[in-house]
């Protein structure tokens, strides 16, 4: 499989992840929230919600970057996905463009490792196999072109989520 080197799937918590970026499944407010977010703003400190704060928001489709504060991680890129409705409001398009936001950051940060948790999946309700079809074509598409961020990491937090991901990057060949 071509992208096996600079692509891993591991099942756990974004926030332990020793990589030099996550991304996080942010609110168009950068306001903090539930899922994902919640367990990273937990782990990095109220700085984070300062320097969101800051910021003020970020339209869906895109990303805004932080430092990481008390994360192993340095830099936290807020990633905003779609709200799953029916799947003609433009979903698919947001999602990718949030991931290959994310990843253009995360080279423009010269980050050799970022992981990324799934988009979208949790509390926005997109369907699991779809957005992780769309997350594993716009990695390869952007890897191909890119050597930087050298590793990608895809932090799945449930079973399901896991497997979708060993499937989907299974079914890719060569
Ligand atoms: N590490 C890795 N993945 C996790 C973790 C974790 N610690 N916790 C949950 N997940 P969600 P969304 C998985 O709901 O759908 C928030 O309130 C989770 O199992 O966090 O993009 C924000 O503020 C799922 O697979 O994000 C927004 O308002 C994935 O992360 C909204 O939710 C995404 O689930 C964003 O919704």
């Amino acid at each position: 499989m071509r992208f096996a080197d600079r692509i891993g799937v591991v099942r756990g918590d974004i926030t332990a992840l020793d990589v030099d970026a996550i991304v996080n499944a942010a609110n168009s407010g950068l306001r903090g929230g539930g899922g994902v977010d919640g367990a990273i703003h937990r782990a990095a400190g109220p700085e984070l919600l300062e320097a969101c704060r800051a910021i003020g928001g970020c339209p869906t489709g895109e990303v805004r970057v932080t430092p990481g504060f008390r994360l192993k991680a340095k830099h936290v890129i807020h990633a905003v996905g779609p709200v799953w409705h029916s799947g003609h409001g433009g979903e698919p398009e947001l999602l990718a463009s949030a991931y290959r936001q994310a990843l253009d950051a995360a080279d423009k940060l010269a980050a050799r490792s970022v992981a990324f948790p799934a988009i979208s999946t949790g509390v926005y309700g997109y369907p699991l196999d779809a957005a992780t079809a769309i997350a594993v074509a716009t990695v390869c598409a952007f890897l191909r072109e890119h050597a930087v961020p050298e590793r990608v990491i895809f932090c799945c937090f449930s079973e399901p989520a896991e497997a979708a991901y060993r499937r989907t990057l299974s079914n890719l060949g060569d």
